[in-house]
């Protein structure tokens, strides 16, 4: 196993808790994939708090699907789109589908999110919510204090948002806990709210979402 490998594998049952039940996962996805407990949470925040009306959910950077998975399991989404760019992330994320029972609840769509949600998906502003866990750059991210989300590659927040935006209205981000929130805060329009919630295991924040669009007040019981 690779060194750098090595210390994500001793959390397995963190990321998969069936993960002996043959979860699949690439040298990438060991450290992109969003931990078990934390994609059951946000998916129970993102079901909670949008109207009935919505009834898909599309995954624009679906990886080894940890967080597919979690939406497919909240039982709330007609319907699931996966999408991932890479063939052998995406197998990962069918296979660990099947160790979960929800294969059959997810579209899994191989191409380019930005294309694919142009080409397939801009005719559901109504019925559908984006979630987009994208790459942060690879763990150097940890380095800095404060997350610049203007240097976040390949994709900043800026051009996912923008991207988004113009087809969806409900969007959630899955950005790195240091994430500036100055710069979430620029892209809210005047009078709008944006929320932004620390997802935590073991006393430590792994991740912030950050939610635009009409979402009802998360943190109510
Ligand atoms: C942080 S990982 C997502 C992890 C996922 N949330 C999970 O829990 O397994 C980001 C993924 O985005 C994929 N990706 C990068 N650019 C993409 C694009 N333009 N369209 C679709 N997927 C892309 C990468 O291959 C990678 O698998």
């Amino acid at each position: 196993m690779p060194e750098n490998v090595r210390k994500y594998w001793y959390h397995r049952y963190d990321l998969f808790s069936k993960y002996d039940e043959g979860v699949e996962l690439t040298s990438n996805s060991w450290f992109g994939v969003t931990p078990e407990a934390v994609a059951v949470k946000i998916a129970q925040h993102i079901g909670d708090s949008v109207p009935p009306s919505k009834k898909f959910i599309i995954d624009a950077f679906a990886g080894a699907g940890g967080n597919a998975i979690a939406f497919a399991l909240s039982g709330r989404w007609e319907r699931v789109f996966a999408v991932e760019k890479d063939p052998e992330e995406l197998k990962c994320a069918k296979q660990n589908a099947k160790v979960y029972g929800v294969e059959k609840k997810i579209s899994f769509v191989n191409g380019d999110c930005f294309n694919i949600i142009k080409n397939r998906y801009s005719h559901m502003r109504e019925e559908a919510v984006i979630f987009a866990s994208p790459p942060w750059g690879g763990p150097t991210y940890q380095a800095e204090d404060i997350f610049d989300l203007s240097k976040m590659e390949p994709y900043t927040l800026k051009k996912l948002h923008t991207s988004f935006s113009k087809y969806f209205s409900e969007m959630v981000f899955y950005l790195p806990r240091t994430s500036d929130l100055n710069q979430l805060a620029a892209l809210v329009k005047d009078g709008d709210q944006i929320q932004a919630i620390h997802y935590c295991m073991t006393g430590f924040s792994k991740a912030l979402c950050a939610y635009y669009g009409d979402f009802a007040d998360i943190q109510k019981p």
